[in-house]
Order: C-alpha cells, then structure tokens, then sequence
C-alpha cells in the first residue's frame, strides 16, 4: 500500500493500493476520502496537474479517476472553478422513481424516500440517459446563437404555450420524424412530461385509465391533479385497449399510454390494438394521450410513427427531452388537438407563466440546426450497442442457455426487462444480490398502480422482474454495471 499525503486544500492522507493500479487505487482513496467525511463536501481539489506532481503520477492518470469520480456523482466539476467534492447528502438529478435497491429502502417509511438522490455504485436504474453523453459543446453554441438573436421579448413574460422558435422546429421535427400532424399554434411547452399530466388531469378531471405498470409518480400526479386513476393491464401487445370496453371502465374519457414502448414492459402496441384505441377514442369523443418518452430509440427496424398521427384530434401527443437529451433540460411538449389548446394554455398560465425561455430558444436553435437529430443518431447508435451487448450477455450462446430469467420487450429505448421466471430468483433475491454488489436495479413491483386505499392489490398474480436502465451508466462503467448483472442473476 503506497501511501501519500496530498495537501490539497487541506491535509489529506491517501493510501493508494499499488496492486489495484494506479489510476484505480487513486480512484479508489478519494472515494474513500469522500464517502467517511475526511473530504468534505464542497472542498476544492487540486489541478489535475498539482495532484500528479505531488503523488508523482502521470497526469493523465488523475485526470481519468477525477473523470470516473465525476460520473459516479463523487466529484463535481465546475467549469472555470475546477473540481469538487459532491454534496452527497443533497445530489439532485436521479429518476422518477423512488430509490430502492432491495428490500431494506422499500421497507422505508414513504415520507424518507429520497428519489433524486444518484447512486454511489454501479447504475442500472431506468430513467435516465447517460448524461456524460450531454452535448455540451453543441448546445454551448446553440445558446449562444439564441443569446446573440433573441428578440428583448425574451426576457419578458411570453405565451404560456411557449417561445414560437420552438413550437416552430418542434411542429417541423415531428412531423418529420415521428409523425406527428401538428402546427405551431397547438403545441404547448411544458417542464417535463410531468407537468403536461398534471395539467392534462387538472383540466379534464374525471376517470383516466393508464397502464399499469407504469411510472407510480405519474399515477399520483394524476390523482392529485383531480382526476381518477383507473390501471389498465398491459401484455406483450402493449396496452390491454380491449378491456375498455369493460365496466371496470365506465365513465373512462381519457388513457394514457406508451404505444412505442411500453414503460416498463417494453411491448409495442399491436397494430390491430392501435386502430382499436382509435375507433374507441372517435366513437365516444374521448381522449388517447400519447407518451412518447422514448420514441426515437428503436434498433431492430425503423421507428414506428406516433399514434397522434393517425387520430389528431382525439390524440395529445407528449414528448420530452428528458431521454434524448437529459431531465435537467426539463423541456417536454404537448401537441394537443384545437379544442384543447385554450384549457391547456390557461392551465399553464396558471401554473407558472410559462417554461423558462432561454433554454426553449437554444433547443429551438438546436434543432433548427441539425444538432438534435446528429444526437439522436449517436445516441441511437450508443444505446443500440449496449441492449445488444446486454442481451449477448444474458443469453449466452455457447451450449449455456439462461436459468431462471428472460430478456423481454422490443429492442428500443434505454430500458429492457429481465422477466424472473417462477423456477428462478424472486425480484427481492435478486435486488438484495444486486445491493450486496453495489448494483442499483429497479424491481417491477415498484412500478404497480398502487391506491392509497389498498397499496398490494393482487400482488401475488403479478409477475416478477428486473428493469434494466442500460441508457444510465456512463460508456466507462456500463461494462462493469452489466458484469455486475450477469453476477447477481447467475443462479446460486
Ligand atoms: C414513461 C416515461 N414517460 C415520460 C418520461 C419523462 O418525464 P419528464 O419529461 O417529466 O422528465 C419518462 C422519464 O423517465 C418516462 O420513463
């Protein structure tokens, strides 16, 4: 064990383990430093040159352990002010979802659940894309650009529905690329596809149905928003939309649905259930809502156009950046049918004004540009070789079939289910390996409806699963992340 002291800003004593290399045994000393206080949050490291002179390290060598300490959320690095130690009590910036590695954080009481805090392991909780992958360069340009144009109206109070630059190269992009029959005077702009929910239920209230499983929180949002949440099982055809016709459904005028890719199933909805959702929308003048979270990611053919594209008026098309560029952005969109825009556009009102403008000018500046659809096309390329490497690994083909679990879903998006079969581990057997490894998994029966009356509804019939988020960890940790997993669902 070779041990230093640095100075830093302040005494500190490393000891860095020689047999673990020394970029590894350097990372390995300043996450210890960091996760028993020694460093404290806040505490500004030295240049990466000042460290490597005083451990007699190659620069190159701190630089890359800074960089893993960055993306595990250890570090921070603030452009012009260095690097940071993280304030781990107070990270922000996790999914949608509560955090719940195992058993021991579901039995917490709901009030001390901590949904954004990030990991400090490995990460393969959905909902994220991997946000080292952020275009920072481009969008540093796109701001700009948007700074030098912007009219002074921009620094005003503006349309609730939006900046017009974006609603502009949205109507453009998605009439282009997913489908979408939209124009500009019916898309609003909103802070997330959360906030386009909860004003949807806020302004048609009543019965929605929604898939279920799906995100809990925007079930929730839903109900406290002033609407009733009725779950509609999915299967592998997507959405069980024969089932609204049931009485179970009676009074249903809204659904909300993932026809490109279920969340978390990660079915597509069957065509034949597609025009079936169309015809039930049309013939009771209700309403389909469309989230479209991840639509851009398919990997096995081209991918299918959004369902708003063949019921415009009985459809709100929902669209986020949150995967294709990252949730911080909090730009999401609604294309919304006429009769919709006015409720919609005072809702927002409401709300908060409107969503904050600069970022709407640089996204709009982004994709007039092109930059968005380069990203996508990287990231399509990023995300399609890590759901093949994640399905080579699961499925060995060398004589050696799989025990116990199956990958499920379409090759889309940046999630897969791993579905337990009955014969094998039990989702709590598994999240407990994967905690004993520091692997961040998220069960599937974290994503049941729940009612606040009866919260275990049938659980027993439900079956068991892994969601594995293979957009989350960074290029340098996804090979680790998914050894990890191989690990923790190898049978005992
Ligand atoms: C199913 C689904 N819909 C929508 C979103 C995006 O939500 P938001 O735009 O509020 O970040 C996510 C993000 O994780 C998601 O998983």
């Amino acid at each position: 064990m070779a041990e230093y002291w640095s100075t830093l800003d302040v005494d500190l004593h490393l000891a860095v383990d020689p047999a673990s290399g020394r970029r590894v045994g350097l990372e390995q000393a300043l996450r210890e430093a960091i996760r028993d206080g020694r460093l404290a949050a806040g505490t500004r490291l030295p240049s990466t040159r000042t460290l490597a002179a005083e451990l007699g390290l190659a620069r190159g060598t701190v630089s890359a352990a800074y960089d893993q300490l960055v993306a595990e959320g250890h570090l921070v690095a603030v452009r012009g002010s260095g690097t940071h130690v993280a304030d781990l009590g107070s990270r922000v910036g996790a999914p949608l979802r509560p955090s719940a590695a195992g058993a021991a954080s579901a039995a917490e009481p709901a009030g001390s659940e901590r949904p954004w805090t990030q990991p400090l392991g490995l990460n393969l909780r959905p909902g994220s894309p991997d946000l080292s992958f952020f275009p920072r360069a481009a969008w540093l340009r796109a701001a700009r650009r948007a700074l030098n144009a912007a009219p002074n109206n921009a620094f005003g109070y503006g349309d609730p529905r939006g900046r017009i630059e974006l609603r502009q190269a949205l109507a453009e992009y998605l009439g282009r690329a997913r489908g979408v029959r939209t124009d500009p005077e019916r898309i609003v702009i909103v802070s997330g596809a959360v906030q386009g929910l909860a004003l949807l239920a806020q302004v048609l209230g009543g019965a929605v149905a929604m898939e279920n499983p799906y995100i809990p929180l925007f079930h929730e949002v839903v109900r406290t928003h002033g609407a009733e949440v009725v779950p509609l099982p999915v299967d592998e055809d997507g959405a069980r939309v024969d089932l609204l016709s049931r009485r179970a459904f009676d009074g249903v005028d809204t659904v909300v649905v993932t026809p490109s890719h279920q969340y978390p199933i990660g079915s597509t909805l069957h065509p034949a259930r597609r025009q079936a959702l169309v015809e039930w929308a049309r013939e009771g003048r209700r309403l389909v809502v469309e989230d479209d979270y991840d639509g851009e990611f398919r990997y096995d053919r081209q991918p299918v156009g959004a369902l708003q594209g063949m019921a415009p008026d009985r459809t709100v098309y929902l669209g986020t950046a949150s995967k294709t560029l990252g949730p911080g952005i909090r730009l999401a969109w609604m294309a919304l049918p006429e009769h919709l825009v006015g409720p919609l556009t005072e809702a927002k009102r409401h709300a908060d004004h409107q969503t904050e403008s600069l970022g709407q000018l640089t996204l709009a500046e982004f994709i007039a540009s092109h930059d968005y659809d380069r990203q996508v096309r990287a990231a399509r390329l990023r995300y399609r070789r890590r759901r093949d490497l994640l399905a080579e690994r699961l499925h060995p083909r060398a004589g050696r079939p799989a025990a116990g679990f199956a990958l499920g879903g379409i090759a889309a998006g940046l999630h897969a289910l791993v579905r337990l079969e009955p014969a094998g581990m039990t989702e709590a057997e598994v999240l407990r390996r994967a905690a004993e490894s520091d692997l961040d998994l998220e069960g599937l029966g974290d994503l049941w409806h729940t009612s606040p009356t009866n919260t275990h509804a049938s659980s027993a019939a439900r079956p068991q699963g892994i969601v594995v988020g293979f957009g989350s960890p960074t290029e340098a940790a996804y090979p680790r992340a998914l050894d990890a997993l191989v690990r923790t669902l190898s049978w005992r």
